[in-house]
């Protein structure tokens, strides 16, 4: 691009604005005090944003502070001028209530960096569960080019010669620890062994997953999401992000030229194929309501629901990051479903090219862990989105019914693919502890058990608690899995067939509020259904003498988030944030 054909950036709004000297020096001075110099930021280099989700307190994430020197070399070597500065940070398994109350507010904060400060464009350094989302809503809201680096997945765990995999560990381990079978040392040690470097959650829970659907989405290098954190291509793919994102500034490559429905669409093909967390529908549908692209569950289970299971990786399957990677990663997924046609192949990716030309040569490396998809692991592997008197919406991730729950509780005799049991009702996480190894509650086989207050509103943020383990009687006599309905979510790292993110939530008055201890509930998969089978007169009388538990909120943010947050359906985004779209290019600058 020659020097009369570029475009005027909008970082020199602030630091070369001829018609304002006096606020260009207020704006630009205090950048020079630490050693850049005027000749760096006046004379028309794109400012890169470095937005920093990793620290002490977000370990998943804390190796993108090494990183970040990478990218800032790619940065400098392609002519732009890195800033880089911090995200409020989300550890998953460190905050308290849940990490997921803070992806609205890590998208607060980063929309007022993007849109205030004096950026053309940004690389967003993701990786833990709710980094990537937070991140690309903001992308999606301030709408200026943006490119993810993802953080990459711990190498693989191993204990006692066995693969170990990031929370799906837990899930057995728990199984073992409430049968007897080990101690708590035995447990502890057990689940550090599935944590055995830097990086993110090795299975493929909610951090491979949407890593992958960034990938998928455009939004990140092709091939970039899979790479191990501590693996030499990680830092290069850091330095190569770095230096990509200039020339994405220079072409004007905005998300919203790269978040189209056609982009949604492909995220959705991939997450079925990959097997992809229960986290995924609420996070996508966030940032596509942020871009202004209408995405609902029921997108998802009419554009997933029949791709096929692909990668063989915990949860859903046998393998960890490391392998998936040696097999080809996403590219080798993308090889497969483009021969089925399933994949749009002209959505533009932030390379400038199409999806289908960033994938061209890719191919499975090892069948063994990304199968081909004329013999694939599981046919129809998407979410099914459930409806019916419980609540309006629900998922439930077909990719992790196993053969055992399968024929347990969905093939009953002359009733396949439907479950009906006896609810027993928690009041969130800490009622299910207190109250779940009681006999009174005569817990068996033909239990469903259901815990509620435990979604947006409920729990602040939605609580991932809604897989529930049997009691331990039962899991002794072998039953380690009962059905389960929540209003919360669950880990994207745990392989239970759940029924859940149920919308409305009971704290709202949905549905499940309604539902008592002793009645029966009636799911169909083939008609997509949920109920609890109690007639429309009892379920009038239950609503008018419904009192609904108060809400403490903890904390002044809590009080905002409840005001203004909506429903995990809709993807439990400030719904009035939605106003405000592609704010760089409507509002400008000051
Ligand atoms: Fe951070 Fe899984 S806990 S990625
Ligand atoms: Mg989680």
């Amino acid at each position: 691009m020659s020097e009369q054909t570029k475009p005027r950036l909008r970082s020199q709004l602030w630091w070369s604005n001829p018609d304002d000297p006096g606020m260009t020096a207020l704006y630009m001075e205090r950048y020079l005090n630490y050693g850049l110099t005027r000749a760096e930021l006046q004379t028309g280099k794109p400012i890169i944003g470095i937005a920093q989700t990793g620290s002490d307190l977000a370990p998943c994430n804390r190796h993108h502070l090494a990183l970040a020197q990478r990218v800032r070399e790619g940065i400098l070597q392609a002519g732009g001028i890195p800033f880089e500065f911090p995200v409020h940070p989300i550890q998953e398994t460190g905050k308290r209530p849940t990490a997921a109350l803070d992806r609205n507010l890590a998208y607060l904060g980063l929309v007022e960096i993007l849109f205030g400060y004096p950026l053309d464009g940004v690389v967003l350094t993701t990786g833990c569960d709710k980094t990537t989302p937070a991140c690309l809503m903001a992308a999606a809201t301030v709408d200026i080019p943006a490119i993810v680096l993802s953080g990459g997945p711990m190498l693989d765990g191993h204990a006692d010669g066995r693969l170990v995999g990031s929370g799906t560990v837990i899930w057995d381990a728990r199984r073992r620890l409430a049968a007897g079978e080990i101690d708590t040392d035995a447990f502890m040690h057990i689940v550090s062994t599935s944590a055995p470097s830097i990086g993110h959650c090795n299975t493929m829970g909610t951090a491979s997953s949407m890593n992958a659907l960034a990938e998928a989405l455009g939004m990140s290098l092709p091939g970039s999401a899979a790479i191990p954190a501590p693996y030499r291509e990680r830092a290069q793919v850091a330095h190569a992000t770095g230096a990509r994102i200039v020339g994405m500034v220079w072409e004007d490559l905005k998300p919203s030229r790269i978040m189209t429905r056609a982009a949604f669409e492909n995220a959705i093909v991939c997450a079925s194929a990959i097997g992809a967390s229960t986290n995924c529908p609420p996070h996508l549908n966030a940032i596509a309501r942020h871009m202004g692209v209408p995405l609902d569950n029921a997108d998802w289970d009419r554009i997933g629901y029949d791709v096929p299971l692909l990668v063989d990786m915990m949860p859903a399957g046998r393998h960890l990051g490391e392998a998936y990677y040696r097999a080809g990663g996403l590219p080798a997924v993308i090889a497969e479903l483009r021969k089925a046609g399933r994949m749009h192949e002209g959505t533009l990716t932030v390379t400038g090219r199409t999806l289908g030309e960033d994938n061209a040569g890719a191919r499975i490396l090892d069948e063994e862990v990304i199968r081909p998809i004329a013999r694939p692991l599981r046919d129809a592997a998407g979410f099914a989105v459930l409806s019916g008197n419980l609540f309006d919406s629900a998922i439930m991730k077909t990719s992790v019914i196993s053969e055992e729950f399968r024929r347990r509780y969905l093939r009953r005799p002359g009733d396949e693919d439907a479950l009906e049991g006896r609810a027993v009702v928690f009041e969130g996480p800490e009622d299910y502890h207190a109250r779940i190894n009681d006999p009174a509650l005569g817990i068996d086989e033909d239990s469903i058990l259901v815990i509620r207050h435990v979604g947006p509103l409920g729990y602040p943020g939605g609580a991932e608690v809604v897989n529930m383990l049997p009691p331990d009687a039962l899991v002794r006599r072998g039953i380690e899995e009962l059905p389960c309905i929540g209003d919360g979510r669950q880990s994207g790292t745990s392989g239970s067939p759940s029924i859940l993110n149920a919308s409305p939530e009971a704290a709202t008055g949905g549905g499940l509020a309604l539902l008592r201890t002793g009645d029966r509930i009636r799911i169909d998969l083939n008609k997509r259904s949920a109920d609890m089978l109690v007639g429309n007169d009892e379920l009038a009388r239950r609503r008018k003498d419904l009192v609904l538990p108060g809400l403490i909120d903890q904390t002044p943010w809590q009080t905002l988030f409840r005001r203004h947050v909506g429903q995990l359906d809709g993807g439990m985004v400030l719904e009035e944030a939605l106003r405000h779209q592609r704010i760089a290019a409507i509002h400008g600058v000051p």
